[in-house]
């Protein structure tokens, strides 16, 4: 048998790999659908808030009215991060990604928190709920900070949603954007076993507390191919900036063989199931602001990415034009996305802990044979 064949099969970038079981949600390419705890993804944008979507993700079921309420007061209670944080934060490079700022602030949470050492799956439920509650106050600390502006206190009477664009604006959109908010946090909420949620798995099964594997999950989810797209769509549909240029534009990145961002997916072939219901609520936000440059410049990249190369968007696609037409600077994007993935990966975190085994993959070694160490004057 050659050396050659001796090479067991190499499943690069993992595909098609199933590397544990999970009860937490399903991804059905087949059909491009989507269940969280089993209740399809569109069905739970149009019937629940996104703090029902967590409080699912974290226990399995649907909150009772009690529960949601018990749920929401304790998020809303621990909202508030540490002087020390604060001027860590104000601290922090002005011209620096957030993503870098809530990846640090994370953790430093993690050097903070009372219970650090403390990997038990209450402590970790716990420490989840308290970085549910203070990401977002991260987040807009260093965003104002970074334009010189002070830090706005959380307030509790503040839904989660509310909550986010006060930090950030000083002030609560109108109903129909904090729905649309509230849609995206939901779908952006948990995918199955996507890079930054295995990460977040990897380092848990080390027996490494949560801090450690959100900080990890965010380095994960900053880059461009994961949920950093999401600004780079942005950015794209800018630099086109009128749609009769639009096809002039996609046909130049065809010729220089270049990614366009926002399209594609690993496990979704046919259409990503949570771009339907991001679209729908992008062209509410259109309406609203009057302006519809954004989504025709989608629609037209997204008619000839299916008709020139059968390639399907992403939630990235939607998400991107959605999350400017309501106000965010681009380089919120990827945070906002944060805000709402600590749910599915403290889920997962939880899940791993529960039943954990080390991940430990193998690699095959393709480098020189063994020899000898040669002297140093002798190389
Ligand atoms: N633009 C142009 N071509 C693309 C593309 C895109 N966004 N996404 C996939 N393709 C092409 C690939 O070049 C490849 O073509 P080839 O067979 O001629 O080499 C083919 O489609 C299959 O794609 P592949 O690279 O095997 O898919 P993957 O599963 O390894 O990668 C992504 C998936 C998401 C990394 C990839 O689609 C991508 O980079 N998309 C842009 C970034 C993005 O939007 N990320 C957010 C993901 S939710």
């Amino acid at each position: 048998m050659s050396e050659k064949s001796n090479t067991p099969e190499i499943k690069k970038g993992l595909v098609g790999v199933y590397a544990d079981v999970s009860t937490i949600s399903k991804v059905m390419p087949e059909t491009n659908s989507l269940t969280y705890g089993g209740y399809a993804v569109q069905d739970l944008c149009e019937s629940c808030s996104f703090e029902e979507v967590a409080y699912l993700l974290w226990h399995g079921e649907l909150p009772t009215a009690a529960q949601l309420e018990a749920f929401r007061r304790e998020e809303a209670a621990q909202r508030a991060i540490s002087p020390a944080l604060h001027r860590v934060i104000r601290e922090f490079p002005h011209d620096g990604h957030p993503m870098d700022a809530i990846r640090t602030a994370v953790s430093f949470m993690g050097l903070e928190d009372p219970e650090a050492g403390d990997v038990s799956d209450a402590a970790q439920r716990r420490k989840a709920m308290r970085l549910l509650a203070k990401i977002p106050t991260c987040i807009a600390a260093a965003h104002r900070a970074s334009k010189g502006l002070e830090p706005i206190e959380p307030n509790p009477a503040h839904s989660f949603g509310e909550n986010f664009f006060n930090l950030v604006f000083g002030k609560v959109p109108q109903p129909e954007v904090l729905k649309a908010f509230d849609v995206s946090l939901i779908l952006y909420a948990e995918h199955t076993f996507n890079a930054s949620t295995y990460t977040a798995r990897l380092v848990t099964s080390t027996g490494a507390d949560i801090h450690g594997a959100i900080t990890a999950a965010i380095a994960a989810l900053k880059g461009p191919l994961h949920g950093g797209a999401n600004e780079a769509v942005m950015h794209m549909l800018k630099e086109i900036g009128d749609p009769k240029i639009a096809r002039e534009w996609l046909q130049s990145r065809f010729d220089h063989k270049a990614l366009v961002m926002g399209f594609g997916h690993r496990v979704y072939k046919s259409g990503d199931s949570r771009v339907p219901t991001m679209r729908k609520y992008a062209e509410k936000m259109a309406e609203v602001v009057g302006d519809r440059t954004w989504m025709e410049i989608s629609r037209i990249l997204a008619d000839e990415m299916l008709t020139k190369k059968n390639i399907h968007p992403n939630l990235d696609f939607p998400a991107g034009p959605a999350y400017y037409l309501m106000g965010f600077d681009i380089p919120l994007f990827t945070p906002i996305f944060v805000a709402s993935r600590i749910t599915g990966w403290a889920a997962h975190v939880f899940e791993q802990g529960a039943d954990n085994r080390l991940i430990r993959p193998l690699s095959w070694y393709t480098g020189p044979e063994q020899r000898p160490v040669p002297a140093l004057d002798a190389r």
